[in-house]
């Protein structure tokens, strides 16, 4: 443990090569679920960074790239997002170089018309390549473009082969990936070649609202020196207008796409004739000065190299908390962990400096897609290794709150976007404080601010729960969302999810009630909790299937229940229905069929074991869930169901279970997402399940089952301590995740034996602990005799 301590101090303090660590920027991923719907995000960015530089194509994925190589690159932007969905969001200010064109004027600058093919290599792949904090590409024009980032500054470097007639770079100013840009400015320096975007005002990507975003872009040779562009003008559409240096002096009646165009001497001092010219593109949310003030004092030095070795500092830094021994483990299961670990600190960005809506001195994160995702295994995860990010996280969340009435929910650009369920910074604030509580105040959280902010949430009714905070009133009102009338506070849809999602929010604030020593409120809200039962119709069954009984059902406010079919949105729903934003008013469910909202309490599973006929029904019930298909890998109400089975006293089932699911759905292909990656919700998910764990947020315990490793270790830079979790007994993963010698047989924590095998308290964490676990190929293993055996739920005791 004090070597393994050592050593991370060496990496911290000055990223050297320490032998008994492994370097994870060796084995991050970029590309997986780039295509098929990942939606994620391949380009250069620092961790939580604001801007993130990557390269468009006319695919489909939401992040601007896709892999394959049939796909026409448009440009390479500045902002993104990753593993979104909704409209193309932040694809804002593209530049794209031009290595010909017969003339000035001649050069073709729309989208559709400059779209260029990359390099295929002889595999038949793109060439593409990135690594963390650095992306480049070569483009069929025989033009290489390699980018990095600081927070709010792009760095391009793009070389020219030596057969460009003239090196030409676009900057393009209106198309985000909607073209929804209106009053677009831009002005050229002809000296200098600086351009600057002033004041557009773009469209946000899930919800209403609309933000103005500036650019400021310099140009500088590398290897040689020139003064300023050769050529210069705006364009509009197909038509660049030399020497203009106004785009609001020119103009056309028609088109929507309009930008900048640069000409630049050639480097006829280097060695292979090509040239290379460095672009600095500084953003900014505040105005186009403050863009230009963002990249001077980011990037001063124009150092390409300088960029790429920070930020690669910044993610080994973060990274390199969790360290894995990996003898007998295949390569493709550490670059799976590094990579869902790197996922995890892409979003939400710090924003701050930036921030249009008020003036504070409090950290400023913006882009949450969207904390229903998220709060299940994203934030849990930054408490093992980043409590310092995840403080700043939580303070910038206050401070909306503040400022706003609610806490953000999902959020782009300033703008509140549309709510999923029920009000999810209630357990992101707690599952920060639950753990952290005893350091809350030097990490600069304020408890009383903190407590109130939950506080709003579930009490004060918004005018719209669709934007913020949730229908509380008849929350209080009723214990449930009916579903037959509209109610003040928005549209009254997703009753029966949103209701169960609201009880888990209150156990949230009841954990924090508790740790304040509120025990009156505790009360109020753990009780609130239990409203979960309200929904619970223990006479419903599915078609067909008379031996699992019992349902959540919509209910009307005069107490009857209305009838939605439990495979309702599943693979076998027979209306095929989907649930998504516009779903129907009356079904009551978002993105999961009522099965799989039957298993979600996560505060109470004990007593959903008994509404669901105990033990061995239940796990009956969970078998069938799997082998009926109800379980959805895509989505992240399905996310705790493998675990189940730890509950019930079966561990062993839940660890196949967990294993067969990483080994279906998630792989390092360019496929390897089940789905959106939804702002590394489920690349933190999938992280847990190979550190062989699952996180219950807002408690101070962690599900445990077999890591894929003999050792995975994490350090917490807060408390300096290191926790080593050791299998024994390791003898590596079964290929498709049945059988193995992997199931827990006893667990021993610095070299005692545990109360449980099913979980660790937090404690393990924050003191630095050696968790050896003892394997076995009996999947018949259990939790354990004594009565802390099984992990906590409200009904048998409630939460430490
Ligand atoms: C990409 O560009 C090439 C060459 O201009 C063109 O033939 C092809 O159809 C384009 N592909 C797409 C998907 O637009
Ligand atoms: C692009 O070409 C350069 C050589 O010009 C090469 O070094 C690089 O590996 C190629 N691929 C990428 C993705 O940069
Ligand atoms: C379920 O059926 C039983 C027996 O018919 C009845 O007593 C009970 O009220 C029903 N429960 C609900 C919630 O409808
Ligand atoms: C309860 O409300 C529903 C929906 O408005 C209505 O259809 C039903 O008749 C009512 N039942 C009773 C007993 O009032
Ligand atoms: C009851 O549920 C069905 C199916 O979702 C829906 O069509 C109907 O409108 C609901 N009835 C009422 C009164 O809300
Ligand atoms: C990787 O996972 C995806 C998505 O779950 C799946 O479609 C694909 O077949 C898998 N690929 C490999 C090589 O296992
Ligand atoms: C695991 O290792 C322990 C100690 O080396 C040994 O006693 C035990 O039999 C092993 N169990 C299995 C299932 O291999």
């Amino acid at each position: 443990m004090s070597a393994m301590k050592t050593c991370f101090a060496a990496l911290l303090a000055a990223a050297t090569a320490c032998s008994a660590t492994i370097d994870p920027l060796k084995h991050v991923n970029l590309f997986i679920g780039t295509v098929n719907g990942g939606n994620t995000f391949p380009g250069a960015t620092i961790p939580h960074g604001m801007v993130k530089v990557g390269m468009d194509t006319d695919g489909d994925n939401f992040a601007g790239y896709d892999a394959r190589p049939q796909f026409n690159v448009t440009g390479f932007s500045q902002l993104h997002q990753s593993g979104t969905g909704g409209a193309v969001p932040l694809s804002n200010f593209k530049l794209f170089p031009v290595p010909h064109c017969s003339a000035f004027e001649q050069c073709l600058t729309t989208i559709t018309s400059r779209k260029t093919l990359r390099n295929i290599l002889p595999d038949g792949t793109s060439d593409d390549f990135a690594s963390p904090g650095y992306f480049s590409t070569n483009l069929s024009t025989g033009v290489r473009v390699e980018l990095a980032a600081t927070r709010r500054t792009g760095l391009h470097r793009y070389t020219f082969p030596s057969t460009s007639t003239m090196p030409r770079i676009l900057l393009d100013i209106t198309n985000d990936g909607q073209i929804s840009a209106i009053s677009p400015g831009l002005n050229i320096n002809p000296k200098t070649g600086r351009m600057t975007g002033s004041s557009a005002n773009f469209a946000t990507s899930f919800g209403p609202g609309r933000y103005n975003a500036y650019t400021c872009v310099d140009f500088k040779g590398e290897g040689y020196e020139f003064t300023g562009p050769t050529e210069w003008g705006p364009y509009k559409i197909n038509y660049p207008d030399k020497n203009g240096v106004d785009l609001s002096q020119h103009y056309y009646s028609y088109g929507s796409e309009h930008g900048g165009l640069l000409s630049f001497s050639q480097d006829t001092t280097s060695a292979d004739g090509t040239t290379t010219i460095l672009a600095r593109v500084g953003i900014s949310f505040v105005s186009t000065a403050q863009a230009c003030s963002n990249a001077e004092s980011e990037i001063g030095d124009w150092d390409f190299a300088r960029v790429v070795s920070d930020s690669e500092d910044q993610w080994r830094d973060i990274l390199s908390r969790v360290q894995v021994q990996t003898d007998g483990v295949d390569d493709e299961t550490v670059t799976l962990l590094y990579s869902s670990l790197y996922r995890t600190h892409i979003v939400p960005g710090d924003y701050s400096g930036e921030n249009t809506g008020w003036k504070s001195s409090e950290p400023y994160y913006d882009a949450f897609y969207c904390n229903w995702d998220t709060y299940r295994t994203l934030f849990p995860l930054m408490s093992l290794h980043d409590p310092e990010n995840f403080a700043r996280i939580v303070r910038g969340m206050i401070d909306i709150q503040k400022h706003e009435g609610w806490l953000p929910e999902a959020r782009e650009a300033g703008n509140p976007q549309f709510i999923q369920g029920g009000s999810h910074g209630d357990p992101i604030l707690a599952e920060f404080f639950v753990k952290y509580s005893d350091h809350a105040s030097k990490l600069g959280v304020s408890a009383k601010d903190l407590y109130a902010a939950l506080i709003a949430d579930a009490e004060d009714q918004p005018g719209n729960w669709n934007l913020q905070g949730r229908q509380a009133d008849i929350w209080k009102e009723k214990g449930y969302i009916p579903s037959d009338t509209t109610y003040p506070g928005g549209a009254n849809t997703k009753q029966v999810s949103r209701a169960l999602e609201y009880a888990f929010d209150d156990f949230a604030i009841s954990q924090v009630a508790k740790v304040l020593g509120k025990t009156a409120d505790a009360k109020k809200y753990v009780a609130r909790a239990q409203n979960y039962r309200n929904s619970w119709n223990p006479n419903i069954t599915v078609p067909d299937v008379s031996d699992v009984a019992g349902f959540m059902q919509p209910r009307f406010a005069n107490g009857t229940w209305n009838y939605t079919d439990p495979r309702h949105c599943s693979v076998n729903d027979p209306l095929q229905a989907t649930c998504f934003l516009n779903a129907i008013r009356r079904d009551g469910f978002y993105e999961s069929s009522p099965i799989v909202y039957s298993q979600y309490v996560p505060q109470d599973t004990a007593n959903l074991i008994t509404m669901q006929g105990g033990n061995a029904r239940f796990i009956e019930r969970l078998n069938w869930i799997f082998d009926q298909n109800y379980f959805d890998s895509t989505d992240e109400p399905s996310q705790q169901i493998p675990f189940m089975y730890h509950y019930a006293n079966a561990p062993g089932l839940s660890t196949q279970r967990s294993r067969q699911t990483i080994s279906k759905w998630f792989n390092t292909s360019l496929t390897g997402l089940p789905g959106n990656d939804d702002s590394g919700a489920m690349g933190s998910y999938a992280f847990f399940y190979l550190a062989g764990m699952y996180p219950l947020p807002a408690t101070r315990q962690f599900l445990l089952s077999s890591p894929y490793f003999p050792q995975i270790s994490f350090f917490n830079p807060l408390y300096k301590s290191t926790t080593t979790i050791k299998s024994i007994n390791f003898t590596g993963n079964p290929a498709d995740g049945t059988g193995g010698n992997v199931f827990v047989k006893s667990v021993k924590v610095n070299g005692k034996p545990y109360k449980s095998n099913c979980y660790l308290e937090w404690d393990v964490f924050t003191a630095g602990a050696t968790v050896e676990l003892e394997l076995t190929d009996d999947i018949n293993v259990m939790c354990g005799s004594g009565k802390a055996a099984l992990p906590p739920s409200i009904s048998t005791g409630g939460y430490n």
